[in-house]
């Protein structure tokens, strides 16, 4: 008996900068190289992804997984304002094409945190026109790819773009201005909204949804008014103001993509409001607590809004590889448990295909399923976790991730 329907989605994900290399066009590339931000290190040739992708996909096909989701360039299909690169766009046919090839469920997302390096300039998500900029981006998108692409996600972590980019100073422009967060937060949902009209008037018919990182948000000291205060803060605009988006009517898609990593606990008397995890708990390399009954809390809330969910990230940055498959294997358990709880849950796309780009962080911290030797050539080094998570996508049964014990 599999504990997952056989129809479910199991894939892996991965976003442009993150993989492809050569992204010069863009608002990261130049933050990557301006000494005076936080990035540790250039992106560079990433994993060649642009150029690899062909024996990329045929690798996670022929591990077992059927899905997969990947990010279109804004800075390659649209070099300068108005001016649309035919040939990436036609790269981007291609890609899709060849994961249809492999039976790969594509998953594109439309916007995963690089813009243009003109739309940057001109004031980025604060610019008036940036919504409807974003829009005929997607128009342009939806023409010549709309086909062809049967999941779109259009804005990745809308409220971690806000809050890092504007908020805390962590992603360009590097403002660190919580107002300011916030309305960049709300003019990410009106993107969203902007993305699925388009997508519903252009070609095809895709399946389309916003992704979310929706982490659990508490206080330390639940019984600290200052605590509880600034957890609510955060908690509105990281979780409450998109679940009352995607419920407040009008076209909001047709999933929810979900992305799950940590619970955040909020300590206001520190500079840096969020807390270090509690003693004693497993943490990652990123000094993430693990928590997995947070992915349970955090799918139901998702669930809430009456979408079916698809988890869209959810993974784990560490250097031992039996540490990945035990977290897979608490992560799906509780994925189980919620689903049979009644709760509609589609798909299962774990963070990452490969160790890539890890933002400002650079290359220090290792998501992958597949090991990338930087050393040489950029050799792809499938990690067991990677076998065991092909097992479970090809058997839907939980066993495969515990050596195939019962
Ligand atoms: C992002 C990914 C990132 C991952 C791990 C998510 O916030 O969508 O691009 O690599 O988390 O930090």
């Amino acid at each position: 008996m599999t504990d997952f329907p056989p129809d479910f989605l199991w894939g892996s994900g991965t976003a442009a900068h993150q993989v492809e290399g050569g992204n010069t066009n863009n608002d990261w590339w130049d933050w990557e190289h301006n000494p005076d931000s936080p990035a540790a290190a250039p992106s560079g040739d990433a994993n060649d992804h642009w150029n690899r992708y062909e024996q990329d996909f045929a690798l996670l096909a022929a591990l077992g997984q059927n899905a997969h989701r990947f990010s279109l360039e804004w800075s390659r299909i649209e070099p300068a304002p108005g001016e649309f690169s035919r040939a990436a766009l036609d790269h981007y046919a291609r890609v899709l094409d060849c994961l249809a090839a492999n039976s790969l469920t594509a998953f594109t997302t439309l916007f995963h945190f690089t813009v243009p390096r003109w739309f940057a300039q001109r004031g980025g998500w604060l610019a008036p026109d940036a919504v409807e900029l974003f829009g005929r981006y997607v128009d342009r998108v939806s023409a010549a790819l709309g086909d062809r692409m049967p999941y779109v996600c259009t804005v990745n972590e809308p409220q971690i773009v806000a809050l890092m980019a504007h908020g805390l100073g962590s992603f360009p422009p590097g403002h660190r201005d919580i107002a300011e967060a916030a309305t960049v937060n709300g003019l990410l949902m009106q993107a969203h909204r902007t993305a699925t009209s388009a997508l519903r008037a252009g070609r095809g018919k895709p399946q389309v949804g916003t992704s979310l990182q929706l982490p659990v948000v508490e206080p330390l000291d639940p019984t600290n008014q200052g605590d509880a205060a600034r957890a609510a803060g955060l908690k509105e605009l990281l979780v409450d103001s998109h679940l009352a988006d995607l419920t407040a009517g009008g076209d909001v898609g047709d999933f929810v993509g979900l992305q799950y990593y940590t619970r955040l606990r909020i300590d206001s008397t520190a500079p840096s409001p969020i807390a270090p995890p509690p003693a004693g708990a497993e943490t990652t390399q990123m000094n993430w607590e693990i928590y997995p009954s947070g992915f349970g809390e955090s799918l139901r809330a998702a669930a809430s809004t009456g979408l079916p969910v698809i988890v869209t990230e959810n993974g784990i940055a560490t250097t031992d590889d039996a540490q990945r498959i035990r977290f897979l294997e608490s992560h799906v358990t509780e994925l189980r448990s919620v689903m049979a709880s009644g709760v509609d849950v589609r798909g299962y796309l774990h963070w990452t295909s490969f160790d890539n780009f890890e933002w400002s962080h650079g290359y220090h911290p290792t998501f992958g399923l597949i090991g990338i030797d930087r050393d040489n050539g950029l050799r792809r080094v499938v990690r067991p976790s990677a076998v065991a998570y092909g097992e479970l996508a090809r058997t839907g049964s939980l066993k495969a991730l515990r050596g195939g014990a019962s």
